[in-house]
């Protein structure tokens, strides 16, 4: 990929502040997912000021029409750049330095960062120094490499998108007839009909681009539900075309006429197979962005539509970027090598973009826990709690204390994280990738239990990392009061459950399940080691769990705050 290693990154551009936001790295499918209104679409308008020669914004992308926005580039030094500043046969007027390539070769594949003045012309903010120059205190030498060479270096640096073409194709799109004219296509279906009659019927023109190219596309994405015999066209009365497509068997249908699903998929193919023609460039030489793509489209064809893109991405090397609502494009590439899924969101009307790359595809833990990466995505906010007894009674307090105002699934969506999935996280620095999962969501909680036996013992180690990433991301971690999520058990609900008229209180530290499984008819011995039992008696203790006995230890003030945090994720008024 033409692209690799590098990242594109601005700041202070329309929704987004003055953090840096962008692209990590560039991969052949971008898939852009985020709500209406989340930034999906400025952030592909980047791109627009990318390949231009000049930078110059428009007051009207500013942030906030007041803070002039900047780009960034970040890319690793290559060979064939460096050579040209640091030459081979130049030695310094003192000397001292010997043979420049002797320096500069060092400077191979090292990180630089460069500021656009214009596509063409960079400064360099930063570059990585290699260890050996680091090691070398001769004054002469940083002189040299921070700051002349560097200046160089700066307005050689490339920009991999200058000059590249761009094409788009906005949510808002339609196709209808249209008179013969010379009008391009536009991002919005206009031109579609008459560049593809232009086509069809000029002599000028290549008919088979349409008659084959087109039309083998068109069937590889709809079979086996459809299969189109010929795309052809005529001419109405009012001298306007009409696009017709043909199924086996069937009469023709006008493209107008027909659903936009297919509109869609012929203006996507339109843009693949004739836009290189008309624009005289390589496919290689595009960058596509493509809108919501999903709509009205089946999500089998969808996929399918995909598919095709992403196999047209890696044969001719154009980057495809689509922006989506749909989570069924999510957890497909999220687990491919060359595409990437990056995820919008919006807070306070600032926008963030971020790659769900490093953390929810390399890891195979998601799938290891049945945990799809769209669960995390695309809930308005995620609870994490160790396992299915937690969420059981977690669900009934949250109904209770809000008379039943939010629901999982609809609000929240509970996820697990104990067990298997603790395990695979030993050291602390694979811990750190758990706390990326787990904080993927920005609307995001967790449960834990405290184990603690007495008041004095603390979290265990992963734990404590779990709390303090978190805390870090200023996100909500409710530590149980008692020893575990049963000590907050009401004991008429025990009672009722086993058929006494009362139960004593369970205390604090005290270990639930060796106090009551004895005495609890549907665990007995296995209870311990079975977990399934655990939810079991969850799903049976809970409908004797209601305001007038749940609220014990701490269980009122952190069910006030998760609820509340709960509404907030959901723009809910308290
Ligand atoms: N110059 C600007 N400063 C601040 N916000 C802006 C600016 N221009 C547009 N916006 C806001 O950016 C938000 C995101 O829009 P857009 O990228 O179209 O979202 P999406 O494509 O995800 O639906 C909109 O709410 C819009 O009002
Ligand atoms: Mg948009």
């Amino acid at each position: 990929m033409q692209y690799q290693g590098v990242r594109v990154y601005f700041k202070n551009y329309k929704c987004f502040d003055e953090k840096l936001a962008g692209f990590d790295d560039i991969k052949n499918l971008n898939i852009i997912i985020g709500r209406n209104n989340s930034g999906k679409s400025s952030l592909l308008d980047i791109f627009k000021h990318l390949i231009q020669e000049d930078f110059s914004f428009p007051e009207a992308s500013y942030h906030l029409k007041k803070h002039e926005p900047t780009i960034e580039i970040h890319r690793n030094l290559t060979q064939n750049v460096l050579e040209t500043v640091f030459q081979k046969r130049r030695t310094s007027s003192d000397g001292i330095l010997g043979n420049h390539w002797h320096y500069g070769k060092e400077y191979i594949g090292k990180l630089a960062k460069a500021e656009g003045v214009s596509s063409n012309n960079y400064q360099i903010i930063s570059v990585q120094k290699p260890a050996t120059i680091d090691a070398n205190p001769n004054p002469h030498i940083e002189e040299l490499y921070d700051t002349s060479h560097l200046r160089k270096l700066g307005a050689i640096f490339e920009n991999p998108f200058a000059g590249k073409e761009l094409a788009r194709i906005h949510a808002e799109r339609d196709i209808v007839p249209e008179p013969d004219t010379n009008t391009a296509i536009q991002n919005n279906g206009t031109g579609v009909t008459n560049i593809i009659q232009r086509y069809l019927n000029k002599v000028e023109k290549n008919s088979s681009v349409v008659d084959e190219d087109i039309l083998n596309a068109l069937n590889t994405i709809f079979e086996p539900e459809f299969t189109f015999k010929s795309i052809h066209c005529q001419q109405k009365d009012n001298g306007y075309w009409e696009i017709y497509l043909s199924e086996e068997g069937k009469t023709h249908i006008a493209l107008s006429l027909s659903g936009s699903g297919l509109k869609t998929v012929i203006m996507v193919l339109t843009y693949i197979h004739i836009l290189p023609k008309e624009k005289k460039k390589k496919l290689s030489e595009f960058i596509f962005c493509f809108e919501e793509l999903e709509n009205n489209l089946h999500p089998a064809l969808l996929r399918r539509l995909i598919n095709y893109l992403h196999h047209i991405s890696i044969e001719h090397g154009c980057p495809i970027f689509i922006t989506t609502h749909s989570n069924v494009l999510i957890d497909q590439y999220s687990a491919c090598e060359d595409s990437q899924i990056i995820h919008v969101s919006s807070k306070n009307n600032v926008s963030s973009a971020t790659t769900a790359k490093t953390y929810i595809c390399n890891c195979n833990i998601l799938d290891d826990l049945d945990i799809r990466a769209s669960d995390i995505l695309q809930s308005n906010g995620v609870i994490w709690v160790e396992g299915p007894s937690d969420r059981i009674y977690l669900n009934r307090w949250i109904a209770e204390h809000t008379n039943g105002q939010l629901q999982e699934g609809l609000h929240y969506q509970c996820i697990y994280y104990g067990g298997r999935i603790l395990s695979h996280f030993d050291t602390s620095t694979e811990n750190n990738e758990l706390i990326n999962i787990l904080t993927f969501n920005r609307n995001a909680a967790i449960l834990m239990d405290s184990d603690k036996k007495t008041s004095s013992t603390g979290l265990n180690s992963t734990k404590k990392r779990l709390k303090a990433g978190f805390e870090e991301n200023s996100l909500m971690v409710w530590v149980t009061k008692g020893k575990e999520i049963e000590n907050y058990l009401p004991p008429e609900a025990i009672a009722k459950h086993i058929g006494k008229t009362s139960v004593k209180q369970i205390e604090t530290y005290e270990d639930f399940h060796e106090s009551y499984a004895p005495t609890l008819s549907v665990t007995r011995k296995s209870y311990m080691t079975n977990k399934a039992k655990k939810s079991i008696l969850a799903e049976r203790l809970t409908p004797e769990i209601n305001q007038t006995n749940m609220y014990t230890l701490d269980l009122e003030k952190q069910l006030n705050d998760l609820c509340q945090q709960i509404r907030q994720w959901n723009g809910i008024e308290s």
